[in-house]
């Protein structure tokens, strides 16, 4: 595996002190602060005092005196009380860059293929189309699976359909009262069913708010719907043939909307699929004496240590029979612990959601699934209007994901027109680059903040083209994309790097940190801290390019050396901004 310039003066530095016989760990060098003060440093001399090895300033002189020649070492300084202060040399500097940028992760991937980690995320729910609270299960989500994948680890990702609670049987007795005559109604039908979907998706929208408004209010209704519900789950033939209808045209529908926000999945399964697991799981938890009844109904209490309630229990199945979400989720961790073999289940889900995970991990947990996989509802903040409630469409109500995306298109354009770009190419690039745009601007703006984060939707903020912004750095990517070019009208190509300058120095270190930023990313499940690298970098690349001429360097092995580092830089922008599932652009 490549090492870092941390690990090896760590190394080199860890050697030092043990020839000085203390202990190896005081060697531990990091990155400096302060740029001026060294590249790194070391203030193992210090710690080594406190555990009685004497001056440290004396310690720090011994340990840097024997140092000052090492090839990796260009100069070497002690300050008072004893800190080792460490400017790395040009050459080892630029060696270290040329390796890990050789390698197509740029060293961050490891073999984890015996890890297996399933992700779900997205949550669509059959016949509602996707609307803004959809928006960050499914960029986080997406993020998250790309990176895990490129870290080196078995994903799999699943979108876990809400397709089978109580609003199937507001469906089917939806339009039943509307086509009472569809043979999926007539307990004697016999089959086949027709192929052709009764339903498109917009009859699903006009039935499904009618008929949950109605169940609100009308008893006898959602009795009705609660009976064609339980007869679907029990696995009447027509109700299935239909629902799967219903399935099917949603997921059209569905699969249409991820495509424009470039997210997929690997698996689309959906809450029906657990049903199987259900009888299995209350046998294991009545013959465990884990479940209790309760006033009829089936419960888990969730209960400390001292055996104190802490949260309301976990309710298995109600007096009337039917079973709950939370069973669903339960019998769904029960297959991806036993039948999937998941090392890492991840449920990025609304933190709104976080009692009923809680819930259902505290079965899990006396279950004892946790002793073959962990569990984490890894879970985000809402996104929020700018009067600080849940975003809604101007008119107050819910704003669906089509009309969202269409909105950041529209703002895309506005601003490619404002700052000139791209005014001359033909439509269909103009097309495509707004698309582009307006997808890199939902999604930096939503991955940029920490997830449990709420944020604050601001459309004009997050499109523009100078800050934290996702058009920013396909702008800098188009940037350097143009450098390349033009540098290639005139046969100057990227060679072999020189010994690192100056000028290249900061951006150079900031592109050896990609794997710590990466690293960080998987411990926390957090694509911020990538976000937050990748605008570094290119604000790194800026002041660069400010400071160094590429294109009238006259020397033409620097120039190829500075078009090297320049195509490094391009690379790792480009493949951390598709980790995040940003597409770039070959110029704007
Ligand atoms: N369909 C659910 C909803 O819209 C989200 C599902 C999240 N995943 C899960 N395993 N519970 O709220």
């Amino acid at each position: 595996m490549l090492t870092t310039i941390e690990q090896d003066l760590s190394q080199l530095f860890g050697q030092a002190f043990e020839a000085n016989d203390l202990s190896f760990d005081f060697g531990a060098t990091v990155r400096c602060t302060r740029p001026e003060l060294g590249d790194f440093q070391c203030n193992g001399a210090m710690a080594a005092a406190k555990q009685g090895a004497g001056n440290p300033f004396v310690t720090a002189e011994k340990v840097a005196a024997s140092l000052a020649d090492n090839d990796l070492i260009k100069n070497i300084e002690v300050v008072r009380p004893g800190f080792i202060n460490i400017f790395v040399n040009e050459d080892y500097l630029s060696k270290k860059l040329s390796r890990f940028s050789e390698d197509t992760s740029f060293g961050a991937a490891e073999d984890l293929s015996k890890t297996k980690v399933m992700i779900d995320f997205g949550g669509p729910n059959v016949a509602k189309s996707m609307h803004v609270g959809h928006l960050r299960t499914a960029i986080i989500g997406d993020s998250l699976q790309r990176i895990f994948r490129f870290k080196g680890y078995d994903v799999v990702s699943d979108a876990h359909l809400g397709d089978w609670g109580t609003q199937m049987g507001m469906l089917i007795e939806g339009l039943k009262k509307r086509q009472p005559d569809l043979p999926y109604f007539d307990k004697d039908f016999t089959g086949p069913y027709p192929e052709e979907s009764p339903v498109t998706i917009q009859d699903l929208e006009t039935i499904y708010p009618e008929e949950s408004g109605l169940c609100k209010t009308d008893d006898e209704a959602a009795e009705k719907a609660r009976k064609a519900t339980l007869e679907l789950q029990n696995g009447r033939e027509g109700y299935i043939a239909l629902w799967k209808h219903f399935v099917a045209v949603s997921i059209a529908t569905l699969k249409r909307d991820y495509g424009e926000l470039g997210v997929s999945f690997d698996l689309w399964k959906g809450e029906s699929d657990a049903d199987p697991f259900i009888p299995v799981i209350l046998k294991e938890l009545e013959e465990k004496n884990i479940s209790v009844k309760d006033q009829g109904a089936l419960i888990v209490p969730i209960v400390d240590d001292e055996g104190e309630k802490i949260m309301p229990p976990l309710i298995l199945r109600k007096s009337d029979g039917a079973v709950m979400y939370g069973t669903t989720d339960l019998a769904t961790l029960y297959e991806r612990v036993y039948e999937d073999n998941a090392d890492i289940v991840l449920y990025v889900v609304d933190g709104r959601q976080q009692q009923h995970f809680k819930q259902v991990f505290a079965a899990a947990d006396l279950m004892e699934m946790n002793k073959r996989t962990t569990y984490e509802h890894t879970y985000f903040g809402t996104v929020n209007g700018k009067d600080g409630k849940p975003f809604k469409t101007r008119t107050g109500g819910v704003m669906k994901l089509h009309d969202l995306i269409q909105m950041a298109k529209e703002e895309a354009r506005k601003k490619l027109a404002a700052s000139n770009f791209g005014t001359d190419f033909d439509d269909e690039e103009k097309e495509e680059i707004a698309h582009k745009v307006a997808i890199s601007t939902l999604k930096f703006a939503d991955l940029r903040n920490y997830r449990i984060k709420d944020y604050i939707f601001d459309l004009e903020k997050f499109s523009e083209f100078e800050g934290k912004t996702g058009p920013y750095l396909l702008m800098q990517v188009a940037r350097i994309k143009s450098i390349l070019r033009k540098a290639g009208e005139v046969n100057a190509v990227p060679g072999t790097l020189q010994a690192t300058s100056d000028n290249e120095r900061a951006l150079t270190f900031k592109l050896l940190e990609f794997v710590t930023a990466l690293d960080k990313t998987i411990d926390k499940r957090a694509p911020h801290f990538l976000c937050e690298h990748l605008y570094n970098l290119a604000q790194e690349f800026s002041s660069f390019y400010q400071k160094q001429h590429i294109l009238k360097e006259a020397d033409e092995a620097k120039r190829a050396s500075l078009l090297k580092l320049s195509s490094i830089c391009l690379n790792q922008l480009e493949v951390g901004l598709e980790l995040l599932g940003i597409e770039t652009l070959e110029r704007m």
